[in-house]
């Protein structure tokens, strides 16, 4: 694929999520999240972090901060979307008991401070970062030191990597060792790897990878 192949691909994305957004949450797909998130957060349970300020990059409408609302009530809850779509989406639904700071931007230029968070998370929306170096670098730089990256999407492992050749998506769906490499150039290191959904129950299709920012 070229660059500009890349880039157009890039925008067709964002304009599909735009698309997407007011019907977004009832999608059926939202059942796979469901078990994603439920999944990625007892692994954080199992690292036993206890974060106090936490960013989700590419939130959509917010359904992950709304079930970290519930897990971790003391903390600072913050959304970045580049999408407006799914933000309005997303802003319509706080409340007294769900407060959060829904920003527009990219993965490849966080609109926060260095160091800011303690955990930062990303569901279903590395393969669409238009650079997944560049956003690898902002999420090492938004991290305090010793804080946490959990990166849940579904990577070329399996039987899944011969289908991204075959859909010529591999030069944006990556391997373990390719997606450690890269973290690991970003100042990040990847700590442990988790199937986190299955299709049929039978099928590994997405996993997570926690990596610590030292
Ligand atoms: C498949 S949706 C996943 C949304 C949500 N994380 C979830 O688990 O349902 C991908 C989201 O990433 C957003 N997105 C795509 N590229 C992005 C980028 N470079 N920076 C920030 N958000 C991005 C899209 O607008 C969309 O809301």
């Amino acid at each position: 694929m070229t660059a500009q192949d890349d880039t157009k691909a890039y925008r067709r994305d964002i304009a599909q999520f735009e698309k997407l957004s007011a019907k977004y949450e009832r999608m059926r797909i939202q059942a796979i999240r469901v078990q994603i998130y439920a999944n990625l957060l007892k692994e954080l349970e199992n690292a036993g972090v206890n974060p106090k300020r936490i960013l989700d990059v590419g939130c959509g409408t917010g359904v992950l901060l709304r079930t970290l609302a519930d897990r971790y009530p003391d903390a600072e809850l913050h959304g970045l979307d580049i999408s407006p779509g799914m933000l309005r989406e997303a802003r319509a639904k706080l409340s007294e008991d769900f407060q959060a700071d829904f920003r527009q931007g990219a993965a490849e230029d966080l609109p926060y401070e260095d160091g800011h968070f303690d955990l930062v998370l990303s569901t279903i929306c590395f393969h669409h970062w238009h650079s997944r170096v560049d956003g690898l670098r902002e999420v090492h730089r938004v991290l305090a030191p010793g804080g946490l990256f959990g990166l849940a999407d579904h990577f070329a492992i399996g039987w899944l990597r011969p289908m991204f050749t075959l859909f010529r998506m591999r030069d944006r769906v990556h391997t373990p060792a390719e997606v450690e490499s890269l973290m690991a150039d970003a100042g990040l290191g990847a700590r442990e790897w988790h199937l986190v959904y299955s299709l049929r129950r039978r099928y590994p299709f997405i996993h997570a990878v926690l990596a610590d920012r030292p």
